[in-house]
């Protein structure tokens, strides 16, 4: 039998190699844990909503709808590690399942660090309380359900937001990277993944259909691919990377830069 992606851990710990054999398998897996939200026709789609049916299906679906996704978690270790400062605070915003927790809980090599979860869904922060638990690490987790942009941050040595800003109200965002940067401590990192879109509409069109191809590689169909699209329209808000990097530099961050990018999916860091 075919064994789909079944753990968060899973997700860390896998190769480019696994990655390639994890999409293949989502094609073919039948399991109660695989996406098919968006699989029949809908009369009316609404807008998309981190509500227990997606929590149910949330891990195949990011890895099935994300390019890259599983490569990016896996260097969070590599790259986070050198930031995280003894008794500091490292930040996970719009935790949903703890992915990214557990990909930072690995790198640290520090004492006295705790790592702080947040997402705003509680059928999210539930699961991510009961798989988070299973991991022993240096570090404490504490799992919070909270509004991001109503959140304190303090001293952070590290804060991490992978594909949750895009889900952010637009007129938020600048409110929350000042916040973000100052609740970091001199020399900590902002870890910032995102869709994007491109200014050029040619190269937009090109990114949007090479995401397409990626999706209906791992087995979604046209009809789930154009009704999640419909359901993320006026929820998942998109910018340019020359948007996010301009916003970091005002908010004050001395080193922007794109450090790894699938297709139309980015990730920044930026050093205070
Ligand atoms: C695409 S998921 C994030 C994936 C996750 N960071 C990972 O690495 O697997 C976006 C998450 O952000 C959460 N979210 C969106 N807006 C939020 C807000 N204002 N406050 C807290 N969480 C939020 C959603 O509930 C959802 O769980």
């Amino acid at each position: 039998m075919v064994r789909p992606l079944t753990s968060v851990k899973m997700l860390i710990e896998i190769s480019t190699e696994d990655v390639m054999k994890i999409s293949t398998q989502s094609k073919t897996t039948k399991n109660k844990d695989q996406d098919n939200l968006y699989s029949q026709p809908r009369e009316a789609i609404s807008g998309f909503v981190f509500d227990e049916s997606v929590v149910k299906v949330f891990e195949d679906m990011i890895g099935r709808s994300v390019p890259g996704y599983a490569t990016l978690l896996s260097m969070f270790p590599v790259l986070t590690h050198s930031f995280i400062q003894p008794d500091s605070h490292c930040y996970d915003l719009g935790c949903s399942l703890g992915a990214s927790t557990l990909a930072i809980q690995q790198g640290i090599k520090v004492e006295g660090v705790e790592i702080i979860a947040l997402d705003n869904s509680l059928a999210m922060i539930e699961k991510c309380k009961a798989l988070t638990s299973e991991h022993r690490s240096q570090a404490k987790v504490t799992v919070r359900l909270a509004d991001i942009c109503e959140s304190e941050i303090t001293n952070a040595s590290l804060v991490v937001m992978n594909f949750t800003m895009q889900f952010v109200q637009k007129e938020a965002r600048e409110p929350l990277i000042n916040n973000i940067y100052s609740g970091l401590n001199t020399g900590g990192a902002f870890l910032l993944s995102e869709k994007i879109k491109c200014s050029n509409s040619m190269e937009q069109d090109r990114l949007t259909t090479l995401h397409h191809d990626f999706k209906k590689a791992n087995g979604y169909t046209d009809l789930e691919i154009s009704q999640k699209r419909s359901a993320l329209e006026n929820v998942l808000i998109t910018e340019t990377v020359e948007q996010h990097v301009c916003r970091l530099k005002e908010a004050g961050f001395s080193e922007v830069l794109v450090w790894f990018q699938c297709f139309n999916f980015v990730s920044f860091l930026a050093i205070k």
